[in-house]
């Protein structure tokens, strides 16, 4: 039998919660996966292929009863949550998944959280982290042992989602001041100080990790180094003028998901969620890929 404690990961079909799953089961724990019974296929077969290395899969919902749910906690010493989705996954459920992780007698629970510094940031700075403030309020009163990993942003989100790079017009494009530090990380290196932290009885409260400590400047320039490609770097205006385009953007729309990538965005480049410290050193084992050969990877393999 093995010694490491068994994990329960919530959001395992995800982008973020596959890779903690990976990496955990690379230290050794057993793995329990909830799986929602209408998933995706190919991610449900790419999750039960794993069951070799130690991974159990159970069907479930994070808003199922919480007795039902406590029953495929099983076992688990630590509840790890990567799920995403509105209010009603975010603070609803994962309020829900605390309960039920306390009936089934786990010890920790480290929430969905993987951003920028939550702790730094107040309401209305950015809808998504406001719920998640919203759950780390209404689960406050656990006995459970949280352990929140805050990583800045994906790059995989910086060099996608975010939309500042636009390879067809050869452009990278940035709010605020270009030397502004900024903390980002990979999924994958994520997912491994993730799973070093789940397994280490040391960690407590808020940890914060960062591939690079960098800013856009640095960020553009990596990202040419590592795509040798030249790109142009527009400045679109201050942290202010992008405070008031969201304003602006948000006078517009009922749907905020049009303007969470600005939100942010501003989050970082007016500094107010910047990390102050970090905890890469708990753990020297994870050596986080650096930006510019993330961005050599994915830019030869596409
Ligand atoms: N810092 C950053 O730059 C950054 C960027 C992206 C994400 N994140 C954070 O990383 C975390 C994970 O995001 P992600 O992009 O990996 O998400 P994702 O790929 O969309 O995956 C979400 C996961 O949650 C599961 N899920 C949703 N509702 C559920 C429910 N009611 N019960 C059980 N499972 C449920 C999904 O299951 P199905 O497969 O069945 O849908 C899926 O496994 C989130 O906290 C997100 O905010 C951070």
């Amino acid at each position: 039998m093995s010694s490491v404690p068994k994990v329960f990961v919530a959001g395992a079909t995800g982008l973020l919660g596959g890779r903690i799953v990976r990496a955990l089961l690379d230290r050794g724990a057993p793995v329990r996966a909830l799986v929602r019974p209408g998933t995706d296929e190919e991610k449900r077969n790419a999750l039960t292929a794993l069951r070799a290395d130690g991974l159990e899969v159970v069907e479930g919902d994070i808003s199922d009863p919480a007795e039902r749910l406590a029953e495929a906690v099983g076992d688990a010493a630590a509840v790890v949550s990567a799920v995403q989705g509105g209010p009603e996954v975010i603070v609803d459920g994962q309020v829900n998944l605390v309960r039920a992780a306390e009936k089934a007698g786990a010890r920790r629970f480290v929430p969905s959280d993987f951003a920028v510094d939550v702790t730094k940031i107040d309401d209305g700075d950015n809808f998504m982290m406001d719920w998640r403030r919203r759950a780390a309020a209404a689960y406050a009163d656990s006995p459970l042992e949280v352990v929140s990993v805050l990583n800045g942003a994906f790059y995989e989100v910086m060099t996608g989602f975010m939309g500042l790079v636009d390879w067809e017009q050869g452009t990278l494009s940035h709010w605020g001041d270009p030397d502004q530090p900024i903390d980002i990380t990979s999924v994958a290196d994520t997912a491994a100080y993730t799973a070093a932290a789940v397994l280490d009885p040391d960690a407590t409260g808020t940890l914060r990790f960062a591939g690079e400590v960098t800013s856009m400047r640095r960020f553009h320039e990596d990202v040419q180094r590592g795509s040798g490609r030249t790109l142009r770097l527009r400045h679109l205006g201050s942290a202010d003028d992008l405070r008031a385009e969201i304003a602006r953007q948000a006078s517009l729309t009922s749907n905020p998901f049009d303007y969470v990538a600005l939100q942010y965005q501003w989050c970082m480049v007016s500094g107010k969620a910047k990390f102050d410290t970090l905890d890469n050193a708990r753990y020297p084992e994870v050596t986080p890929q650096s930006l510019a050969d993330f961005v050599r990877a994915t830019t030869s393999a596409s």
